[in-house]
């Protein structure tokens, strides 16, 4: 299983498509189009937001499970995409459990940001948060509902009558009629009709034949609805255990969970976040690291590496093995900081990562230092290949969080990586 281990964005997406060469299946389990993955591949960029980093093996399965929220039109459209590029998406599976994003939802996603505003929560406007709320209000709808006009006519109803007066605004907007909106959803639904599957089961029959399944995680923990720094979070759980619901398998079924993370750390849109710079080292990683949201095009915010917070997403998805990606990024600067602690304004140091959410927002990140590296490591294939300053900054991390380093990204192609030895990783871990 694969899962952010910070704010998103942390290089899912080109891990899932490494480790995706060695899997059977790859099953998305939460989130949305909210999430935007990327894959570099011989210079050729492809960017995801619904559909699994596999989907570039032909053949390969790839499944969006019943816990992802699913705008059809976004799906039709990566689905097109991929075609008009070559891309075999035959062995792609749809949750037939799993809920739509409809327009209502994406208008009251808007609505409620901007009625929030200097409190919003910087949310990336799709839908995902009002969806999600649908689900548990039983007022959802699901993929299985696109293929029956009547059944769907009766839900969208349902549906938007306790919303009346949210969408007064919206009221004469087409795209929200109760009409078209049902014969629009039903072609969605005809069209993505080859893919639609119990995709719980398919991954039930790929475990029972020993083969691998491979779990594709969006955002990252600290936007965990639950672990995360709520309310500026996303309404889905990306930690580990979701995916055990969000797929439809037991957690006796998982083997190794590993936490992505970048060599820094980042985050798009509003809340809390210790370790941020607002200088010319922060202005280094955003540069150096092509830092632009790959859904919203934002500006990423960027910090030092948040070892408080690393620890803590280590500790709430049982991590296995961690993946640190961008260390590139990191070359070029002096001087390396880690943040191990924070200190509130009145004093209190805390390591372990604060459950209430004043501490957190009152908090200042407490750092050690490292030497940094200016050596281009895009070409390091071994350990060995990297500068004594960068593989001393991984085994830092590696002995800090407790966890074993599998991976280093030293750039966005997908050979630009190093493994770690079969041992965990690293001299220090040894
Ligand atoms: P995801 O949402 O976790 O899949 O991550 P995104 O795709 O949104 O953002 C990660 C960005 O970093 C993408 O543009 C990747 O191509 C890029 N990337 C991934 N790993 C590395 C790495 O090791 N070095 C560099 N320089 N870029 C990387
Ligand atoms: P990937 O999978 C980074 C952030 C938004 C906002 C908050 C809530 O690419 O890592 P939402 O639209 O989910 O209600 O927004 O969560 N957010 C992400 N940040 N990467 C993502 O996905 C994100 N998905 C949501 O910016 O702060
Ligand atoms: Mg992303």
């Amino acid at each position: 299983m694969i899962v952010g281990a910070q704010w998103g964005d942390e290089g899912k997406g080109k891990v899932t498509d490494l480790l995706a060469e060695r899997s059977d299946l790859v099953i998305r389990f939460q989130g949305g189009n909210n999430a935007g993955h990327t894959i570099v591949r011989d210079d050729e960029e492809y960017r995801f937001h619904l559909i699994p980093s596999g989907i570039l093996y032909p053949g390969l399965a790839c499944a969006i499970g019943n816990g992802v929220v699913i705008d059809p039109r976004v799906l039709l459209e990566e689905i097109e995409g991929l075609k008009r590029r070559d891309i075999d998406v035959s062995g792609l599976h749809v949750s037939a459990n799993a809920h739509v994003i409809m327009p209502y939802r994406v208008l009251l996603d808007q609505a409620g940001e901007t009625r929030l505003g200097k409190l919003r929560i910087g949310t990336t406007r799709r839908g995902i948060g009002p969806c999600y709320e649908d689900k548990a209000a039983r007022l959802g709808i699901r993929v299985q509902d696109l293929l029956d006009e009547k059944i769907l006519r009766k839900k969208i109803m349902a549906a938007l009558e306790p919303k009346r007066p949210a969408l007064r605004p919206h009221a004469k907007d087409p795209a929200i009629d109760l009409h078209t909106m049902t014969e629009e959803y039903v072609t969605y639904g005809h069209r993505l009709e080859p893919h639609i599957s119990d995709t719980a089961l398919l991954c039930w029959e790929t475990l029972r034949a020993g083969r691998n399944v491979l779990f594709e995680g969006a955002q990252g923990t600290l936007l965990d609805i639950d672990h995360g720094t709520y309310p500026f979070v996303t309404s889905s759980n990306p930690v580990a255990g979701a995916a055990c619901v969000g797929a439809g398998v037991g957690p006796k079924q998982i083997d190794e969970v590993y936490g992505v993370a970048k060599a820094y750390a980042t985050r798009v849109g509003e809340g809390p976040f210790p370790t941020e710079l607002n200088d010319e080292t922060g202005h280094h990683m955003l540069e150096r690291g092509h830092e632009y949201g790959t859904t919203t095009g934002r500006k990423r915010r960027c910090g030092w590496l948040d070892l408080v917070a690393l620890r803590y997403a280590a500790r709430v998805n049982g991590l296995t093995g961690l993946v640190i990606t961008k260390l590139d990024v990191l070359s070029g600067l002096d001087r390396l900081r880690v943040c191990t602690s924070y200190r509130h304004a009145e004093g209190a140091v805390f390591d372990d990562f604060p459950y209430h959410q004043s501490i957190l927002h009152n908090s200042e990140a407490v750092y050690e230092e490292l030497p940094g590296f200016t050596e281009d490591i895009g070409e390091c294939r071994t350990p060995s290949d990297l500068p004594a300053a960068a593989l001393d900054y991984v085994e830092f991390i590696a002995k800090a969080i407790g966890v074993p380093v599998t991976l280093i990204g030293t750039g966005p192609g997908r050979d630009q990586v190093i493994w770690m030895n079969e041992s965990g990783t690293s001299r220090a871990a040894a």
